[in-house]
């Protein structure tokens, strides 16, 4: 059994909008639900844990009641961090899950394949990561603005979530974090300083982290795509097929 855990409980004060930014609209539809439905389609996963802010709750409950095609879900409390809203997460967690994955709500892109990738690495090696080479030049840089190194690029990865690891792993690091008082910016890291290897599993660059208004349209471009060439796919469909229908028609009288 899979279960995502799906941190949504920041105030999205980047995106400097009157709501936590997971709630904005992206065709007709908030983003975390855009999010949940990804996964919510995706055939090995049994149970999606939404962590949202304190007060946030019965909000959330009332609006995912309304929307159809969800797996079954638990809503949980957030913390002051993403780590601690992950860990208040996963103690809501069915104790059958074999495999944990913690999911951006804010990043509604991401694709079957890298989900589905994910899981099956995570289950093979115990700690999976998306993530995408880096596209940029990346420099370490000193408090007076000097630069003191460069990054050769090809060692460079861009991480995404989301982040699967095996039930064992993901909770004994939550917990010696815990113990340690260490506040990583991922969930691997919290892995990684186990010891434990974590793979990299290849995405793509559309799986963007909605951060910015900039990355909200963006994600709008994206997903118009997507829908675009969805539909064309359908009319094309139907077309031929009316087509061909024609031709037998035709072909008989
Ligand atoms: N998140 C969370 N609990 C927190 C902080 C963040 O569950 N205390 C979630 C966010 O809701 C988001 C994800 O973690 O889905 C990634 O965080 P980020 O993109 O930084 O979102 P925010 O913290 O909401 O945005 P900002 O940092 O701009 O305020
Ligand atoms: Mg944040």
């Amino acid at each position: 059994m899979v279960s995502v855990v799906f941190p949504a409980a920041g105030a999205g004060r980047r995106m400097r909008a009157d709501r936590n930014k997971v709630f904005l609209e992206l065709a007709e539809k908030p983003i975390l639900v855009h999010t949940l439905l990804k996964f919510s389609d995706c055939p090995s996963i049994s149970e999606l844990i939404v962590v949202v802010a304190a007060g946030e709750e019965t909000y959330i409950e009332e609006l995912l009641r309304g929307i159809h095609g969800l797996k079954p879900y638990r809503v949980a409390t957030g913390g002051s961090e993403r780590q601690y809203s992950i860990a208040n997460g996963l103690e809501l967690v069915d104790p059958a899950a074999e495999v944990i994955l913690v999911h951006d709500a804010a990043r509604p892109l991401v694709s079957p394949e890298t989900i589905e990738n994910v899981i099956k690495t995570a289950r093979c090696t115990g700690a999976a990561i998306a993530a995408v080479p880096e596209k940029y030049t990346v420099k370490i840089v000193d408090e007076n603005r000097i630069v003191k190194d460069t990054i050769p690029r090809e060692t460079l990865w861009e991480v995404q979530t989301p982040q699967g690891f095996r039930r064992d792993i993901l909770y004994r690091a939550y917990q010696k974090a815990k113990e340690d008082g260490f506040l990583g910016t991922d969930d691997a890291s919290l892995v990684e300083r186990m010891g434990v290897d974590v793979k990299v599993v290849e995405s793509d660059y559309r799986n963007v982290k909605i951060t910015t208004p900039e990355d909200l349209l963006l994600a709008e471009a994206l997903l118009g795509d997507r829908t675009l060439s969805h539909a064309k796919g359908v009319a094309e469909t139907a077309l031929n097929f009316a087509a061909a229908k024609l031709k037998v028609k035709l072909h008989r009288t």
